[in-house]
């Protein structure tokens, strides 16, 4: 075996791949770099989505949701919320949901409470434009499920 595999033959493979999986690494990172614009629309960023965003953050609401997977799993996903409950359409996403954060706590016995949290209508507004654009990213269809 010694004769075999040498110790040349082990430097070549070591560096042979180590610049082979680099080589790798910097093309895919090139390629993520250059498709992440198209995949989430930043050209669509008003001030309203940027507002709604920092709401989301004010508010602590990845506390308890997700949002494309990352946050708390105490709450539904909320990054395809604009499509489970508004069908896509804003308007109908907008009147849910503003009637939903107005409704909040629910009280209904067994089922998890979600705070109220007092936003005015503009808020409401800033926040939903949030979730619509968040929504129109291209995940490669993820979550798998609507109710995910
Ligand atoms: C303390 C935890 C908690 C926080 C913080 C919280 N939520 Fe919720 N939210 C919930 C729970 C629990 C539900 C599910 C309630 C139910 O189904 O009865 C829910 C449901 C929702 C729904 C409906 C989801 C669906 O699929 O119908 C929306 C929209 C929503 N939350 C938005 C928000 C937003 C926006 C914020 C931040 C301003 C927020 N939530 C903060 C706990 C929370």
């Amino acid at each position: 075996m010694s004769e075999r595999f040498t110790k040349g033959m082990a430097r070549n493979i070591y560096y042979g791949g180590g610049a082979f999986f680099f080589l790798l690494f910097v093309a895919l990172t090139f390629d993520t770099v250059t498709v992440l614009p198209k995949r989430e629309n930043r050209d669509q960023l008003t001030a309203q989505v940027a507002h709604g965003k920092a709401l989301w953050e004010e508010n602590n609401c990845i506390g308890c949701h997700t949002l494309l997977g990352e946050g708390a799993y105490f709450a539904p996903e909320l990054g395809n919320v604009f499509k489970r409950r508004g069908m896509e359409n804003e308007a109908v996403f907008k009147a849910y949901f503003s009637a939903w954060l107005k409704a909040m706590p629910t009280g209904v016995e067994g089922r998890r409470q979600m705070p109220q949290f007092h936003l005015n209508d503009e808020e409401l507004n800033d926040l939903a434009e949030f979730l619509i654009w968040t929504s129109r990213i291209n995940t490669n269809d993820w979550p798998p499920g609507i109710e995910g």
